[in-house]
C-alpha cells in the first residue's frame, strides 16, 4: 500500500453510506439509524453532522468509526466496507485510519500530556519510542501547546488546552480522517471557535478529512458539507 506522505498529493478518501439501519440491543427494534444514505466525495473534507439531541448523530459516528455494526447497510471508505470487516480489520482501521476526538477529551490523568499523545502509537507499536516522542512533541507544538506545558498532567491545563492535546493524540498515527463528537461541548465560545479553526487547519496540514458532529449552528459556515439528521434519517444534505 502507498503510504500517505510518500505521494505528492494525497487523494482524499470517498465515503459512501448506503441504507444504514441500526437499532441498539434491547431497544424494541427502535431504529436509531433509520435508512441513512449519503455520500462524502473527495472534495468535501470538513463535513458537519448536525441535528437535534437524540437525532442519531453519535450513533452514526459510532457506525462510521466501526464501533457498532449496523444490522443493514454499507459504509464504504473508498472501496472498503467497514460493515464487512472482521475484528482484526476493524482494530487496524480504528488504530490507523481514524483519529477520535470526544467532548470530554478522555485524556489519561495519570500520564503527562506528551505521554497521552503518543499512547496510541505505543498500542500500534510500529515505531521506536524516540520517533513517537518526537512526533508527539511536534504535534503538540503544532496545535498550540508550548514546550513548558509538556510535563504537565491534563488537569493542570484549561479545557481548551486539553482538547488541543486530544486533537494531537488523534493525529499521532497519521490517520486519514478525524471524527469528533461535539468536541466543543465543554468549552466557552472563544475556545470553541479556536478548536473548530484548528480542526479546519488540519485538513491541509495533515491531509485529512474531518467529520464533526455538532448541533451548534454557528459552526455550519466552516463546513463544506452539512448532513442533518432527524429521528435517525437524513433530512438535509447540503454542499
Ligand atoms: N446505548 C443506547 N441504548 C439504547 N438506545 C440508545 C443508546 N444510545 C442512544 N440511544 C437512542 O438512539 C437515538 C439516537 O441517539 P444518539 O445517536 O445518541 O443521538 P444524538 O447524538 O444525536 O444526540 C436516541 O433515541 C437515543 O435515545
Ligand atoms: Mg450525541
Amino acid at each position: 500500500m502507498t503510504k500517505k506522505g510518500d505521494i505528492e498529493k494525497y487523494l482524499f478518501m470517498k465515503i459512501t453510506v448506503h441504507n444504514l439501519i441500526y437499532s441498539y440491543p434491547n431497544s424494541n427494534n427502535f431504529n436509531a439509524l433509520n435508512d441513512v444514505s449519503f455520500e462524502i466525495d473527495q472534495t468535501h473534507n470538513f463535513v458537519i453532522i448536525s441535528g437535534a439531541s437524540g437525532s442519531g448523530k453519535t450513533t452514526l459516528l459510532y457506525a462510521l468509526e466501526g464501533l457498532i455494526t449496523p444490522q443493514q447497510g454499507k459504509i464504504l471508505f473508498d472501496e472498503e466496507d467497514v460493515c464487512q470487516m472482521n475484528q482484526k480489520e476493524l482494530a487496524s482501521f480504528r488504530n490507523e485510519k481514524v483519529g477520535f476526538v470526544f467532548q470530554n477529551y478522555l485524556l489519561d490523568e495519570s500520564l503527562n500530556i506528551v505521554e497521552n499523545v503518543y499512547l496510541p502509537a505505543i498500542i500500534l507499536g510500529k515505531e521506536d519510542k524516540k520517533t513517537y516522542i518526537k512526533r508527539a512533541q511536534e504535534l503538540l507544538l503544532s496545535v498550540g501547546i508550548n514546550e513548558d506545558q509538556f510535563k504537565k498532567k491534563p488537569t493542570q491545563l484549561s479545557g481548551g488546552q486539553q482538547q488541543r492535546v486530544a486533537i494531537a493524540r488523534a493525529l499521532i498515527n497519521k490517520p486519514n480522517i478525524i471524527m469528533a463528537d461535539e468536541p466543543t461541548g465543554n468549552l466557552d465560545s472563544k475556545n470553541a471557535i479556536m478548536i473548530i479553526e484548528l480542526l479546519k487547519s488540519l485538513i491541509e496540514k495533515e491531509n485529512i478529512k474531518v467529520i464533526l458532529v455538532t448541533h451548534e449552528t454557528k459552526f455550519y459556515e466552516y463546513g463544506d458539507q452539512i448532513i442533518t439528521l432527524s429521528d435517525g434519517k437524513v433530512v438535509k444534505n447540503e454542499f
